[in-house]
């Protein structure tokens, strides 16, 4: 790949009206990711390092999300969506003087990946001053059509609107993804294109037959249909959502993990997990999750913005909410949720438990059913349980408290303040015993009449 500073206009002025939506269509999310971030991503990994985005006014949403996933990216605004060609001249002042390679890119085809723009790269780089992403589909309705010669030269783009019959017959179509050699290029052919068309729009299509009229080179990249499937409407982004969890499925087992069933489990764009890490059936996984070598999540699991330690075991269904943190070899079992909270090397937190806000010391044992009281209604509260430290079950823990080393819990407490290491601390109430009672209320019920309403038992 070349050395040299190259350019990415992502196009993403359109309104994307199908997705019926509030929120402008290239801020959806794909496996935890905006569109948008999605095509920012594929572009830096193709090594283009100066990335410009085209919008629409008003789309400062759009414009702050781009600026906040890359300051030094350049925002354009189209003043009137009048086609893909003017989109393209909205961007000018990044290209006129630009001397690398131009890439225009789509802000709502999130599943180009890097090695794609790369092969369009190097293409360019061996000497075509023009190239063109294309796709084989046996349904190309919509789709800008490659016009070939008859040594299969790339002579044209036609678009479905302005068509022949012949033409519509043609299964090669255009992703609309292209690459100009260099800004000139670009700039050159972009002040000749027209509106001359059925739509009355700017095509960059267009592009390609100027270029061969000027006996410039246009070549054609070739990619799968799915690969640069455009997100226009929900049932798109769904079927794009399924290629990219199959995709990140993928390179975690190439990695080295097992997903016992990986259809059932959904990954986040920066999940990160380890090798020998085993995924059971029906896992969650939001963003900002790294789960380290050897940890096993068991079935029913739902995790996001979490870390989970070498041989750490979660599951099943556990909760980790963001800031839990599972040092090594760390247990948190089945309907726990933890929040904000470390826990500490070989704890265990195993059954029906709320622990937020709270570090737990090493090889502390958390007892069924143990609730951190960390909200008072105003204010959030820490706990904080030294290593080693044993806290019965069902007890409650009113924060701001802290448990010592080794100290004892007993089962039921309500702990409000702080236990010293190696103490016994309990708040439950001394248990009465009356001998015979029992019996005695047996004797006395089974004397009386049976009410009638009572019947059998
Ligand atoms: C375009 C291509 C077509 C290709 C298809 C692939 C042209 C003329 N046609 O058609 O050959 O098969 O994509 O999906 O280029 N946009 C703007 N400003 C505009 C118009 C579009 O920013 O004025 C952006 C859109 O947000 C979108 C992209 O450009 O990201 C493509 O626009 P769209 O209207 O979807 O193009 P198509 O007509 O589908
Ligand atoms: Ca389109």
């Amino acid at each position: 790949m070349t050395n040299n500073s190259a350019l990415a206009i992502i196009l993403a002025a359109g309104k994307g009206t199908r997705m019926k939506s509030e929120r402008p269509k290239v801020l959806h999310r794909l496996a935890g990711a905006t569109l948008l971030a999605h095509a920012l991503r594929a572009a830096k990994g193709a090594g283009l390092d100066r990335l410009a985005v085209v919008l629409s006014p008003g789309m400062d949403e759009v414009g702050a999300a781009a600026s906040a996933l890359d300051p030094a990216l350049e925002i354009f605004v189209q003043a009137e969506q009048l086609g893909t060609a003017d989109a393209v001249k909205a961007a000018r002042r990044a290209f006129e003087e630009f001397p690398g390679q131009v890439l225009i890119l789509y802000g709502d085809t999130p599943l180009l990946r890097a090695e794609t723009i790369g092969r369009v790269r190097a293409e360019l780089e061996a000497g075509a001053d023009l190239v063109v992403i294309g796709f084989e589909t046996e349904n190309p309705t919509g789709y800008g059509r490659l016009l070939l010669d008859d040594r299969g030269g790339l002579i044209g783009i036609r678009e479905e609107k302005d068509a022949s019959e012949e033409e519509r017959a043609l299964t090669l179509c255009n992703s609309g993804i292209m690459g100009f050699r260099s800004g000139k290029t670009l700039l050159n052919l972009l002040g000749r294109i027209g509106n001359d068309n059925a739509k009355k729009e700017f095509y960059l299509t267009d592009a390609v037959a100027l270029a061969r009229a000027d006996r410039l080179e246009a070549r054609i990249v070739q990619s799968s249909a799915a690969e640069v499937l455009g997100v226009n409407s929900r049932g798109e982004l769904a079927q794009a959502e399924a290629v990219m969890q199959q995709r990140l499925r993928d390179a975690v087992m190439a990695d080295g993990a097992t997903l016992v069933a990986p259809e059932t489990v959904f990954l986040s764009h920066d999940t990160r997990i380890g090798r020998d890490v085993v995924i059971e059936p029906h896992v969650v996984i939001g963003e900002r999750v790294v789960i380290e070598d050897g940890a096993t999540i068991k079935s029913f699991c739902y995790m996001q913005d979490s870390r989970i330690g070498q041989g750490a075991t979660v599951g099943p269904f556990a909760r980790l909410r963001p800031g839990a943190d599972l040092a090594k070899d760390a247990h948190v079992g089945n309907f726990v949720e933890i929040k904000q909270s470390e826990i500490g090397e070989g704890a265990k937190v195993n059954h029906l438990t709320y622990i937020g806000d709270t570090t737990v010391g090493p090889r502390a044992n958390i007892g069924a059913g143990t609730v951190t009281c960390n909200y008072d209604g105003f204010a959030k509260h820490r706990t904080e349980i030294g290593a080693g430290a044993f806290v019965g079950s069902n007890t409650s823990l009113v924060a701001p408290v802290k448990i010592g080393e080794g100290a004892y819990i007993g089962s039921g407490s309500v702990i409000s303040k702080d236990v010293a290491p190696d103490a016994l601390a309990l708040s439950r109430s001394p248990q009465e015993e009356r001998p015979g009672w029992a019996a005695k209320m047996r004797e006395r019920r089974s004397r009386k009449p049976k009410s009638s309403g009572n019947k059998g038992t």
